[in-house]
């Protein structure tokens, strides 16, 4: 059978001041009428239902995943006590899948990200799904890149130079991957653009469980040790020793910890109007723009100003020769930001933590 594991303990620090410790991004409704969680589970419609969704989440968001995701049932929301990003978050789900379904395949998907064409990912789902049978295999999937973003995972994989299109009829094929290269820096970043043989890891894996399992138990010894307890438990149906199992762990993401070190990746390229709307920039770009280029949400007035994204709750906005910037106003805190410089938004509120 085929599980979804959706990833939901972020805390999306570059939306703020929208999004706070206590409402991270996956729970805000960025675009259309429902939240990025909700519309993650909601485009699993035909693949996976929600009976076999899991959300794994930090213990204080676990009433806001019921809240949002009333279709999911509450055994499904794994809580975990302290966050130590992904690679325990994947081995904690894929122990209790593995515990129920040892030949199971498990669908990992970011909690935060838009896609537009849905029928199309599940062209492409459909390809990873069946790739991940074999085991020992871990499947991600790419996209192919615009800009030489370092916020982003790149893959160098051997495939043809020009993608042909993708569609329900002309799937996708999935294809060797040579080097997973997890966020590197500017001047890598525009190498492998150049290159045009790489693509952006999308944050979406496919695997069995036995198989990401083994991966850690190869690359990340002291996690797999970290969760041999939760394993024995799983197996004796005692309680999961979960507090000392996610405080053994060590803190490290599936990406650096597994992906880049992993022998055998394949990657189905992928289309479909993805965005990990990782910053006020996106949601800018993917914004409706006025003549001028301005996107705006709320009562914003703007004179002689372009390119400009502005949000604001309740109170009224007046930009007057400004252009390219972001203002997001959001009660008890206003964001001025540079258009270009939004990934900076992260650097701030690791600095609001250390001195509030
Ligand atoms: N449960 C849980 N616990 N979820 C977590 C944790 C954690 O400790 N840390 C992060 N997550 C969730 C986030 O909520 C998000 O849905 C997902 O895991 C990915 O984490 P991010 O922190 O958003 O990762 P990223 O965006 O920096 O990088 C990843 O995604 C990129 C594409 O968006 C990597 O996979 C990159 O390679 C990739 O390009
Ligand atoms: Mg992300």
């Amino acid at each position: 059978m085929t599980y979804a594991v959706i990833m939901a303990g972020g805390i999306g620090s570059r939306f703020w001041p929208e999004s706070r410790q206590e409402r991270p991004k996956q729970f805000l409704n960025v675009f259309g009428d429902a939240t990025l969680i909700q519309n993650t589970v909601a485009r699993l419609n035909g693949i996976i239902p929600p009976e076999r969704c899991l959300i794994v989440t930090h213990e204080r968001y676990v009433e806001q995943v019921k809240e949002q995701l009333p279709a999911v049932p509450a055994e499904n929301i794994l809580a975990e006590p302290v966050s130590r990003n992904t690679a325990p978050c994947i081995a904690y789900a894929a122990h209790k899948i593995k515990a129920d379904d040892p030949e199971a395949t498990m669908v990992v998907l970011p909690a935060d990200h838009i896609i537009r064409d849905v029928r199309s990912f599940h062209t492409v789902l459909k390809t990873a799904i069946d790739t991940a049978q074999t085991p020992g295999t871990l499947v991600t999937i790419g996209i192919q890149p615009t800009h030489p973003e370092t916020g982003y995972g790149y893959i160098q994989y051997d495939g043809p130079a020009d993608l042909p299109p993708i569609s329900p009829d002309n799937p996708p094929d999935a294809y060797p991957v040579r080097t997973f290269a997890e966020k590197p820096d500017v001047a890598t970043a525009e190498r492998f653009l150049d290159s045009g043989d790489f693509l952006w890891n999308s944050g979406m894996f496919i695997w069995r469980a036995d198989t990401i399992l083994d991966e850690i138990a190869a690359h990340l010894p002291d996690l797999d040790e970290a969760f041999a307890p939760v394993a024995q438990a799983l197996e004796s149906e005692a309680a999961e020793p979960l507090e000392e199992a996610f405080q053994n762990a060590p803190s490290v993401s599936i990406d650096y910890g597994v992906m880049e070190q992993a022998e055998t990746v394949k990657v189905v390229p992928g289309s479909f109007g993805w965005s990990d709307v990782g910053d006020w920039r996106a949601v800018y770009e993917l914004s409706d723009k006025d003549e001028h280029g301005n996107a705006i949400q709320g009562e914003v007035i703007m004179h002689d100003s372009s390119r400009c994204y502005v949000q604001t709750d309740d109170r009224l906005i007046v930009l007057v020769g400004i252009h390219d910037a972001v203002v997001v106003d959001s009660g008890d805190a206003v964001l001025v930001s540079n258009r270009e410089s939004t990934q900076q938004v992260k650097n701030v509120v690791q600095y609001l933590h250390a001195h509030q």
